[in-house]
């Protein structure tokens, strides 16, 4: 039976007295952790750009420090004073308050409401939920919103942007899986191989949706689009979607401005769906999961996964902060 051993170590976010932000390894015990009814002990979590704002105190995803990050977080049940949740169940959790309003998964044990909780679905582990974390769970809320129109492969390409991050590989790998004719749109054209190693059909250099002109339509080119950059990519983007089209936005590493105008709206019926991971109500949650770990259930190759310890998150920070990280990274909870 798992027993929380105390003091454990976190990779804990705070403010010096001259105002710099730095993350530290530190012994924490469980008096220190925020309420909540299950304690977990982490055996896997993951990293996230969110995770990498966090660790730099960004006021937009870290309500106050001193703060624990990890949006993410796999393992085994330690100790609950829910009905629902017994010791030694196997557990992950994805967004919510984790890692964000809340202490999150860099950390040996953390402690969550017992309804954040979600059975680890059968077929999957810590590691490979992991590997799928916020970024997978994302992804597969993008293609549902995708299927839910009922835009399927036999109505034309599909294009991703980020392919290479965490949200953009899962869609890759997810649509095709699903058979769509996927086009991945990277700035690393030396991870080509890897991407048509994924699915991708195509894969094209970020210059292809980058139009910064001011023509209300582009040449329609795409039935779908996962969008995971946000700015000029997005709005050309929906300014080349087929008619009736569907492009889900879910991120803003190109920027948070969208110039547009409302043509692709009232033109040619382009629905822009937003995705929203941390808030995802609890029933589409489930059914998301269901779904990655049976239908949509892809295995990235090891090469997409690297694996890090606290003490090398920062490191990480500054990569993923110039969109030089490949895939998904895991966080295993030492020193
Ligand atoms: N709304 C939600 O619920 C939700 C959930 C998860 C993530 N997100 C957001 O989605 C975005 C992606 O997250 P992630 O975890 O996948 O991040 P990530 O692993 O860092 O991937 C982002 C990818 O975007 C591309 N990129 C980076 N800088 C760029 C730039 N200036 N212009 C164009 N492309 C650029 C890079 O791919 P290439 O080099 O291949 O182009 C990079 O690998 C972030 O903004 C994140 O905050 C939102």
């Amino acid at each position: 039976m798992p027993t929380v051993a105390e003091p454990f170590v976190a990779l804990v976010v705070d403010k010096s007295p001259d105002g710099e932000v730095s993350a530290k390894v530190s012994d924490l015990t469980l008096a220190d952790l925020p309420a909540g009814e299950v304690v977990i002990e982490v055996e896997y979590a993951s990293f996230n750009y969110k995770d990498a704002l966090a660790c730099q105190g960004h006021p937009g995803v870290v309500r106050s420090l001193p703060h624990v990050p990890g949006i993410d977080c796999a393992g085994t049940v330690a100790a609950s004073d829910s009905d629902d949740w017994n010791v030694g169940d196997s557990v992950l959790v994805t967004g919510y308050g984790l890692g964000a309003e809340q202490w999150g998964g860099y950390s040996q044990y953390v402690r969550v409401p017992a309804d954040w909780v979600v059975a680890m679905p059968e077929g999957l582990d810590a590691r490979r939920a992991m590997a799928i974390g916020t970024a997978g769970f994302t992804a597969a809320q993008s293609v549902s919103a995708i299927v839910e129109r009922n835009i399927l492969p036999d109505k034309g390409p599909v294009v991703v942007t980020g392919a290479t991050g965490g949200v953009g590989m899962w869609s890759v790998a997810i649509l095709a899986k699903l058979g769509y004719e996927v086009t991945a749109v990277s700035g690393k054209s030396e991870q080509a191989a890897l991407l048509r190693q994924l699915g991708a059909a195509e894969v094209v250099g970020r210059d292809a949706v980058n139009d910064s002109s001011d023509r209300p339509l582009l040449k329609s080119k795409w039935a779908a689009a996962v969008d995971t950059v946000g700015g000029v990519p997005l709005a050309t983007i929906l300014r080349s979607t087929l008619h009736r089209g569907c492009v889900t936005a879910c991120g803003l590493v190109a920027g948070a401005d969208l110039p547009l105008t409302v043509h692709p709206f009232i033109l040619r019926g382009v629905t822009l769906a937003g995705i929203d991971s941390a808030k995802c109500p609890r029933a589409m949650r489930l059914e998301m999961w269901k779904h990655l770990s049976t239908d949509w259930k892809v295995d990235l190759p090891e090469e997409c996964l690297t694996e890090i310890t606290l003490s090398e998150v920062s490191d990480r920070v500054q990569q993923i902060m110039a969109g030089k990280v490949v895939g998904r990274t895991l966080v295993l909870p030492k020193k």
